[in-house]
Parts: C-alpha cells; structure tokens; sequence
C-alpha cells in the first residue's frame, strides 16, 4: 500500500545517497568563461525559482514598514520558553549532537501531548520525527513517500511550498480549489470557503498517491469542520490514499471552533502523516523545529530521509522545547497554559484587524483559525498603471503599499497554481500576530490613506 518510493530503496548508508545525489549533474568540468552544461542546476528544481517568502520579506526588511506580511510574531515568546534555552545552553553535552530521528526527552514529551487527543499510545522513537521545522516535515514526508509519476491533491490556496515540493519528488500536484459560497449581505467568514464534494471526488484516481490537508488553514484561517473531514476521509479511504496532514496552526482556534485531527478518524491513522511546529506552538518561529507523528511504516521512509539529509536538529533547541512542552503538558486545561491563552490573546488582534479592515470600506474574510486575514483590496481602486509588470493585481498592489503607504502584506495568489491565480489575485493577507503599538501603526497608515 504505501510503499517508501523507488528513490529511498537501497539508501542503507548516508553516504551511498550522497553519491546519488551528486551525480554528474552537479560535479561536472569547470570550463571558465561559458557555461559548461554540467555546471547547470538540476532538472528537478526548474522553474521554482520564485518565492513570496524571498521577494516580500526583502520589501519588508525597511525598518519604516510595518510589517503585515510575512507570519513572523513581534509579541514576546513565553518567558520560560525563552528561560529554558538560555539554562540549557550551559549544558555541555546539551551542546553536542543527539539522537537523528529526535532528541529522546523531545520524543517523549511529544509523545505524552498527542496521546492526549489520539486513541492510542504513540511510540516516540518510531512514529515520530523531529524535523527542521514544519517545512522539514514537509519535505521529509514528500521525499519519503511520494514517487515519480504519482499525483499529490492539493487544495487551493496552499501554502506556498507544497506545489514545489511535490514537483521536486517528480510527481504532479493536482489542484482542487475552495470555492466561496457568497450569501447576500452577510460578512465574510472563512467558513464560508468550501469543497465541492464531487468535484473532490473528481480529482481522485489510481495515481493518486496522496493528499494535503491544512487546518487551521493558512491563508484562508478555515478551520474544516468534522463533516468535512470526513469526506476527505471517506475519499482517502475509498482510494487507498496516504493524508499529509498540515496542522500548525493546531491551537490557534477561536470561539465556535474546534480543531480535529484527521489521524484519529475510524481507518486514518494508518494513512495519515501529521505534522507539527514549534514555531506556531510557542510563537519562536526562528527555532525552525517540526515534528512529523503517524504509523511506524510511514515515518520509516521519514527517518531515512532525514538521516540522509540534515541528519539531527539542533540539540539545544529540542531539550528547551521539551521542557517547555511539559510546563504546558502539566496544565492543559487551565487558562495560563499558552496553548489556551495565545488563542485568547490573538481572537482580540483578530476582531481588531477585521473590524479595521471594515472601517474602511474593505471585505476582510474573518478567520475561524490561524492568525491571518484575507480581504479584498479591490474596492481601494489604487491605481498600478504605472507599474510596468505583467505581474497578478495583488503582487503590484502589495508593492504598491509597501512603497507608498509603508504598510507589508503578502498577496494570496502567491498561494495558487498558475491557473487559479486570476481567481484570487484580489485578495491580499495581513498577519496579526503582532504587539498592539505594530497594530497601531497599521491602523494610523490604513486610516490616513482612506481620508
Ligand atoms: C501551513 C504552514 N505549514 C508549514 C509552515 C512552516 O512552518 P515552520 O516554520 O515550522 O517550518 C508554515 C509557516 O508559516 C505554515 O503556515
């Protein structure tokens, strides 16, 4: 069923995999003046050159912009958070590499936090694995178990490194968009962004090797609820699919919503890879650790990705998230754990914003997780003549802002496949995990520029 893909066969030793992967391709002769073809990159990267993250984090970077754009907290991390890894960085042999697949007191203290919502005991030296962040798990779990010539459903928008990702391992992303359903005169929710079941249906074949679930959603902030779930479900079910299921955002749920986990669904966890984030979890997204949790013959193919690439994740960081995951584990149901009070904290950034965004005539989409906002940006009828690019209105109108308002966003078609983006170029997104005095610039900018 859900065999490690052609590539992995055979990668006994870290060392015969780098022989793989330096082939001719990159080690070729050194002619100066022209380029030799064997100083070309490799096939399997063309045409991922661009990247939002890149381009709009390098606009942002003028210290007079207020930066909407990029999902980077400017609130303070946690102090025991920060607390645990200045101890431990004291600690001799808490400076010196660890286990590959995860450090072992990481393992256990994210093992103890997810047997919590799944029906079973998790194994942490076999069904989880520690990743350089979210996008590590990302990668590790589409090198591991998605082959040439398989097709990966992806749900649109996506976050951005998906279609990439699932390119680079040779196989085809096959898009299925969130449709809204408009109701006269009601505001927006991000609810209100939908599958159509058939056409979910439709995109399901015997190459189908697997499918992308994020919720809490980024960009959208849809949270999906349990009917939705189980359709997706019944479908991976239906056609012996493997469900990558992109969770970050796990805790960052507000009032009328609740998170399910996919791999706890009747027949899901044998199919299901569940990724995490420290980053989102304790807002220290500089840490850049993940972690990957899900059956032992789908987190193999995991672990030898990840001995074969970056081998260990940093030490210290691990033994600081461990301690810090048990100062919440020891207090899950009250209001000071941070996985109940960052919530809390962001709903009231998150109603400021909305209303913010509609004060001015905008039509924010109000998010049911996450901690971001879409709105529609059309109604500003901002002139970009004189802008010369054949870039999507978003792109230019985010250049725009940023260059004359000094106000950083991200557009959302930089989460769309080529032949969605024109659907969704409309709409830009504005992060608000920030201090309230960041608000309060992006107020003051927002308000003048309307007057
Ligand atoms: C949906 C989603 N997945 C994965 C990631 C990557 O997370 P990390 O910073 O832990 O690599 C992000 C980061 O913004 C994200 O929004």
């Amino acid at each position: 069923m859900f065999l490690a893909p052609r590539r992995l066969c055979s990668l006994g030793s870290g060392a015969k995999f780098l022989k793989t992967i330096r082939s001719s391709k990159f080690l070729g002769c050194s002619t100066y003046g022209k380029m030799s073809s064997k100083l070309k990159n490799a096939k399997r990267i063309e045409g991922l050159d661009s990247s939002v993250w890149t381009e709009f984090t390098k606009l942002a970077a003028d210290p007079s912009v207020v930066n909407l754009g990029q999902g980077l907290p400017d609130i303070s991390p946690p102090t025991y958070v920060k607390e645990e890894l200045s101890k431990i960085a004291l600690v001799d042999n808490l400076n010196q590499y660890t286990r590959g697949f995860g450090h072992p007191s990481l393992v256990k203290a994210l093992s103890c936090l997810y047997e919590k919502f799944y029906p079973k005991k998790i194994d942490p030296n076999k069904e989880i694995v520690v990743t350089v962040g979210a996008y590590g798990s990302l990668y590790n779990v589409i090198q591991g178990l998605v082959d040439e010539g398989d097709e990966v459903i992806i749900m649109v928008p996506y976050y951005d490194c998906y279609e990439p990702m699932v390119r680079m391992a040779g196989a085809t992303p096959v898009f299925i968009p969130l449709r809204p359903k408009y109701v006269a005169g009601k505001k927006w929710s991000s609810s209100d962004w939908i599958l159509d079941p058939q056409e979910l249906e439709s995109k399901f074949n015997s190459k189908t090797k697997a499918i992308i679930l994020n919720t809490p959603h980024n960009p959208l902030g849809k949270v999906y609820t349990k009917e939705e779930l189980q359709l997706i479900a019944d479908l991976c079910i239906k056609y012996d699919v493997l469900c990558i299921s992109d969770e970050v955002y796990e805790w960052l749920v507000y009032t009328g919503n609740k998170h399910f986990k996919i791999a706890t669904f009747p027949g899901m966890w044998e199919r299901t890879v569940t990724i995490g984030s420290a980053g989102k979890t304790f807002s220290v997204t500089g840490w850049k650790l993940g972690w990957t949790i899900g059956p032992n013959h789908l987190i193999r193919p995991i672990q030898i990705v990840q001995q074969n690439t970056v081998y260990t994740c940093a030490t210290p960081l691990q033994e600081a998230l461990a301690q810090a995951l048990w100062v919440d584990i020891k207090r899950m149901n009250d209001p000071e754990c941070y996985f109940n009070s960052l919530p809390k904290e962001l709903e009231v950034k998150r109603d400021r914003i909305v209303r913010l965004l509609e004060s001015v005539g905008l039509k924010p989409i109000a998010p049911d997780g996450g901690y971001f906002v879409i709105a529609d940006v059309s109604s500003l009828d901002v002139d970009l003549s004189d802008m010369k690019t054949n870039e999507p209105y978003d792109y230019k109108f985010v250049k725009w802002m940023t260059k004359n308002k000094k106000l950083s966003a991200i557009p959302v078609s930089a989460f769309c496949d080529s032949e969605t983006k024109s659907q969704f170029e409309k709409l830009v997104r504005f992060c608000f995990i920030k201090k309230d005095s960041t608000l309060d610039a992006a107020e003051e900018i927002i308000k003048a520029w309307i007057r």
